[in-house]
């Protein structure tokens, strides 16, 4: 089976799955490390480029205060506990996403976490915290016009490609897969550009059910696709055709 250069996990699903155990939906955020954990493995494993996770929307700052509190704390413990498993794998962590509405002790410890693991040469894991798709369109949109301003860079000079290396993710290949867990169908505000030509797979697992036999029925579905990148069926070289970027 071809391996995806890069997956994108929408990890939905985390209240539902405290909920229907009685407990707070914080111990459902905190039961979603497992999967993560997982998905991380198993992604070195089959030597998929990137995985770029959705941990926490621009739109989840309007959460109740105390569940939002709760994951900026989650986050401070699991990049604190991670961090050196994920060195030892060889894994490049970043983070995308408005990194000032974080605070102060968040933004420096991820830092930190980008600058250990900034030389590992495997999988390469961006996760996408206070991350919003339009955001993320808007502050490439802010960089391009101050270079324009400053008389570095001509308006006609911005084409797809300069646009797309200003974004959160330059650099990396656009997704190939989508998965969303939870049972919504929906983007919400997910990576808007680099998904143009992913194949969306939804899953109704709650994410802390999320395993390794759904992760393979994820990457058999992409697997069965045609990937026509608006080109007709018969101008295709073989079924399971490569990304083209
Ligand atoms: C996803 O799970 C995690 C975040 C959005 C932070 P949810 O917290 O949205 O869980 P559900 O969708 O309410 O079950
Ligand atoms: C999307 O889930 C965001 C993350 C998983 C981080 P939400 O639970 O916030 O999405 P909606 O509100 O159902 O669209
Ligand atoms: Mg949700």
């Amino acid at each position: 089976m071809r391996v995806p250069r890069h997956i994108a996990i929408t990890m939905d699903g985390n209240g539902r799955w405290a909920a229907a155990r009685g407990l707070p939906r914080s111990a459902g955020h905190k039961a979603g490390l497992t999967p993560v954990r997982l998905c991380v493995e198993e992604c070195s494993r089959l030597g998929v480029e990137a995985l770029t996770l959705f941990a926490f929307s621009s739109e989840n700052w309007s959460r109740p205060a105390e569940e939002v509190a709760s994951l900026m704390s989650l986050f401070l413990e699991a990049v604190d506990r991670e961090i050196a498993e994920l060195h030892r794998q060889r894994v490049r962590v970043r983070f995308i996403g408005n990194r000032q509405r974080l605070s102060v002790r968040l933004q420096a410890q991820i830092a930190a976490a980008e600058q250990h693991t900034a030389g590992n040469t495997g999988l390469k894991l961006q996760v996408a915290v206070s991350y919003g798709g339009r955001w993320d369109i808007v502050q490439a949109a802010r960089q391009l016009a101050a270079q324009c301003a400053s008389g570095a860079l001509r308006p006609v000079d911005i084409d797809e490609d300069r646009f797309a290396a200003a974004l959160e993710l330059g650099g990396l290949p656009d997704a190939d897969l989508l998965i969303r867990t939870g049972g919504e169908r929906r983007i919400s505000n997910f990576l808007l550009w680099n998904i143009a030509y992913a194949e969306l797979y939804f899953s109704d697992r709650l994410w802390p059910d999320f395993d390794r036999a759904e992760l393979s029925a994820a990457l058999e579905f992409l697997a069965g696709r045609e990937r026509r990148f608006g080109l007709t069926a018969g101008q295709l070289p073989q079924a399971g055709n490569e990304a083209k970027r």
